[in-house]
């Protein structure tokens, strides 16, 4: 429950993609919000009251005059509809809508109510590519980033007017993550954290390898945590099929070296690096040909990997550096001893037969002051304590 005890007037325009705040509004109120909808003329074109009613459980409110205004009390809707709201979310957002509120016209009772309100705006554009591309629209969209207001999107793609290009309203996913991203606490707002995540994958011939079990949510999570925090993150990840997180630019890899030379061309930039990956320690000389069970019992020699958080913890002026060390006992004591060995800002140790793979875990976060323990929470949750812990760090410094 991301958005639990939330708040949120959706604001609905006139675009096709009004048909997927259908589907938005249950995602909201899956995730803990209530929703407050109010459309435009134009927006009940493509979806009714009716629908929208059904889906929030609540009257929508689509004028702010006669019989719709006197829904509440005082007849004044465009005051009293936000302000108990946390946020005003506009999807889609039209390009009049924009051009209107970058003006701050109030003409109907959206635009009204959004001139009125006292809290947070978020606008998810949509439009055909020309209109967005337009400069004018171009013009609006700067204004309303200039006054404060959050725009989320638009995407790029096909559009339904049979053309290509950017002003595609974000899916309703795309979207809800946007919106819980909005409500975390800027702690790490424009640092850029770079992460690794993931197992890594050490071949033996073109169809063998060695690999472990780790699923990469713990990196994955802690990327998300970044980004929901304002950082920019760059994510290096092993072999596992996890979605990008929003706003996330990630790198593919397979190997430990290739996870090291990529590491290594992007920490000079980084301000924070969190290495969760379970890189291997070892990797053999891979067959070049598939190894034939008939040529018998294969013989496999073991280099060493390099280590890549001890590499970026030993550069000559290292980033805020954080291990994870995964233990099957003794974990804390484990961690204090790499936290010295690999001179790391910080290192998270966690039970491995706990931990990996799973969706959620205990964790000890282990720094030079001392241990604090995280009680058992979702991975998400755990990476935002992390991440509040090394902002405060960081801000201590
Ligand atoms: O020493 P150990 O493998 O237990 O340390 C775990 C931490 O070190 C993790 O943060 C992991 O990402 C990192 N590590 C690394 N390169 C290696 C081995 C581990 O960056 N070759």
């Amino acid at each position: 429950m991301e958005l639990a005890g939330k708040r949120i007037v959706l604001g609905v325009t006139g675009g096709i993609a009004a048909y997927k705040v259908c589907d938005l509004v249950r995602r909201l109120q899956d995730e803990g919000a209530s929703v407050q909808v109010v459309m435009t003329r134009a927006a009940q074109e493509f979806v009714t009251a009716t629908t929208l009613q059904a889906l929030s459980g609540q009257p929508v409110f689509t004028d702010q005059w006669g019989a719709e205004g006197a829904k509440v009390g005082n007849a004044m809707p465009h005051i009293d509809v936000s302000r108990a709201a946390d946020a005003v979310v506009v999807a889609p957002a039209s390009a009049h809508f924009i051009a209107k509120t970058a003006q701050g016209l109030a003409d109907d009772l959206l635009c009204t109510l959004v001139l009125a309100r006292r809290c947070p705006l978020l606008v998810a554009p949509a439009m055909n590519v020309e209109m967005w591309s337009n400069p004018a629209t171009q013009r609006n969209v700067q204004q309303l980033k200039a006054d404060g207001i959050e725009i989320l999107g638009p995407g790029v793609g096909d559009q339904a007017c049979g053309e290509t290009g950017a002003g595609r309203m974000l899916e309703p996913q795309e979207l809800l993550e946007d919106i819980i991203a909005f409500f975390q606490p800027k702690l790490l707002q424009d640092k850029r954290v770079l992460v690794t995540a993931g197992p890594t994958f050490e071949p033996i011939d073109p169809v063998r390898g060695i690999t472990n079990l780790s699923s990469g949510k713990m990196g994955f999570a802690m990327a998300r945590a970044a980004r929901e925090a304002g950082a920019k993150v760059t994510l290096i990840a092993g072999p596992t099929t996890l979605p990008t997180p929003r706003g996330v630019r990630r790198l593919d890899v397979r190997t430990a070296r290739e996870m090291h030379d990529d590491v290594m061309s992007y920490v000079n930039h980084a301000q924070v690096y969190i290495g969760v990956a379970a890189v291997a320690d070892w990797r053999v000389q891979p067959a070049a040909q598939k190894l034939k069970k008939s040529l018998g019992q294969p013989t496999l020699v073991f280099e060493p990997n390099p280590d890549i958080l001890a590499s970026v913890a030993a550069l000559p002026s290292p980033p805020f550096t954080v291990g994870f060390a995964a233990e099957t006992d003794d974990e804390v004591a484990y961690a204090r001893g790499k936290l010295k060995a690999k001179r790391l800002s910080m290192i998270v140790a966690n039970r491995a037969q706990d931990i990996l793979s799973a969706d959620d875990g205990e964790l000890t976060v282990v720094d030079a002051e001392g241990a604090t323990p995280l009680q058992r929470a979702s991975k998400l949750t755990q990476a935002r304590r992390i991440i509040a812990a090394i902002a405060q760090r960081l801000g201590a410094d």
